[in-house]
């Protein structure tokens, strides 16, 4: 895909065309001054204007799972985009390292290593596990009908709060009649996900009655992998793309500049640089900085040749911002000015949207380098965000 620097042409913006348009930046672009990003409460704002009747999915209302009452609703907020406010019961199932009285067994999901998802490391949030009136379609929100699976991924705002959360557990099915549990119930969530969200997260009596929205993104291109170890780390590394995603499908201005803060030091971006044959410079992945990342062809020896400049001579940091959405690390030789300084792996990352750093030191003479990452097997170079110099 060639370069293109409006970030609404990410396939996953596209999908999102809002259910019913709300400006939630000033229609009068000159006067407002250009964004960086969309903020949690900007995109809160625009949630909660779709959250109308017209937009509501269930026909039969879920329950409260902390109050009881009958009177939680989920709504469609934007094209595969699922919203509900409810209360936050404290989950903590799942296996976990650290000690756990309340350990109550296994989280229905896993992580991408097949282990049950650690309730004190990993944000998540609980939906019903079948439909409640055994109806298709169901007269209540059932995941299984919208597009939504195990690691779904989730914004969740509490109290002026805003976290990156995955599906992971499931409410108690109908035909289980050993706990007051129903799956008509939402309002769940794992005790990392109310610790980060500022809420008590004692499984016995943390928890609170109302005020947590939580925002379902569907599709294949939602579902966060990771282990219990790195899921947290991924889910909150994509809430400014989700925030930017929806914030853009909901009629605001999308932002000028790049989602993500841009490493410290000095930063080069890839695409000022050059490819050899077949590479291009693309945007299609989220998360990157600048206006894209450098795609080199699918071939050992195809590289990117990135040009930066230092003041002082000396030998230096290379850090690269990259992503690998393989299931194989990426190796790549780093030449400054022609002269090799070594092979860096670059190992996977969890998808194409998700972004890593391998540095290695070589020196750099004063004034313009020529640094170039070339691929040593046959699938190229990861995909390369930019390099920073320290
Ligand atoms: C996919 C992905 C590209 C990536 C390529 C690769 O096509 O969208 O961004 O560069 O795989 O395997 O190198
Ligand atoms: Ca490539």
């Amino acid at each position: 895909m060639s370069s293109t620097r409006t970030r609404l042409a990410v396939a996953t913006a596209a999908a999102l065309a809002l259910a019913t348009p709300f400006a939630i930046r000033d229609a009068d672009a000159a006067a407002v001054p250009a964004a960086t990003s969309y903020t949690p409460a900007e995109v809160l704002a625009g949630v909660q204007a779709n959250m109308t009747t017209a937009n509501k999915v269930n026909s039969k209302p879920h329950i409260n799972t902390m109050t009881r009452a009958q009177n939680v609703n989920v709504y469609q907020v934007a094209t595969g985009v699922y919203a509900y406010t409810s209360s936050m019961a404290i989950d903590t199932d799942g296996s976990d390292p650290d000690p756990d009285p309340d350990h109550q067994g296994e989280t229905t999901f896993q992580d991408s290593n097949g282990k049950a998802l650690a309730a004190h490391h990993v944000p998540f949030y609980v939906l019903g596990d079948d439909c409640w009136d055994r109806k298709s379609p169901c007269p209540h929100f059932f995941y299984k009908e919208h597009n939504v699976k195990g690691r779904q991924f989730a914004l969740m705002f509490y109290n002026g709060k805003c976290i990156g959360s995955i599906f992971g557990d499931t409410q108690t099915a109908n035909d289980q009649t050993t706990s007051d549990n129903d799956s008509r119930e939402l309002g769940e969530a794992s005790v990392k996900a109310a610790s980060l969200l500022g809420i008590p997260s004692s499984g016995t009596t943390g928890g609170v009655d109302n005020g947590v929205t939580v925002v379902i993104f569907s599709g294949s291109s939602w579902v966060v992998n990771g282990s219990n170890s790195n899921l947290n780390a991924n889910a909150q590394g994509m809430v400014q793309n989700a925030l930017d995603t929806l914030g853009a499908s909901m009629g605001g201005t999308p932002p000028t500049t790049p989602p993500t803060t841009p490493p410290t030091g000095s930063t080069f971006e890839a695409e000022t640089g050059t490819l050899s044959a077949g590479g291009t410079f693309d945007s299609n992945h989220t998360g990157f900085t600048g206006t894209g990342f450098a795609n080199t062809a699918n071939a050992a020896g195809a590289y990117v040749d990135i040009p930066v400049t230092v003041a002082a001579a000396g030998t230096k940091t290379l850090t690269f911002r990259y992503s690998d959405g393989t299931s194989a690390a990426r190796p790549a030789t780093i030449s400054v000015n022609g002269t090799s300084r070594g092979t860096l792996n670059f190992p996977t990352t969890a998808n194409w949207d998700t972004w890593s750093t391998a540095s290695i030191s070589a020196p750099l003479t004063a004034g313009a380098n020529t640094i170039r990452v070339a691929g040593t097997t046959a699938g190229g170079a990861a995909n390369i965000d930019s390099v920073t110099i320290s």
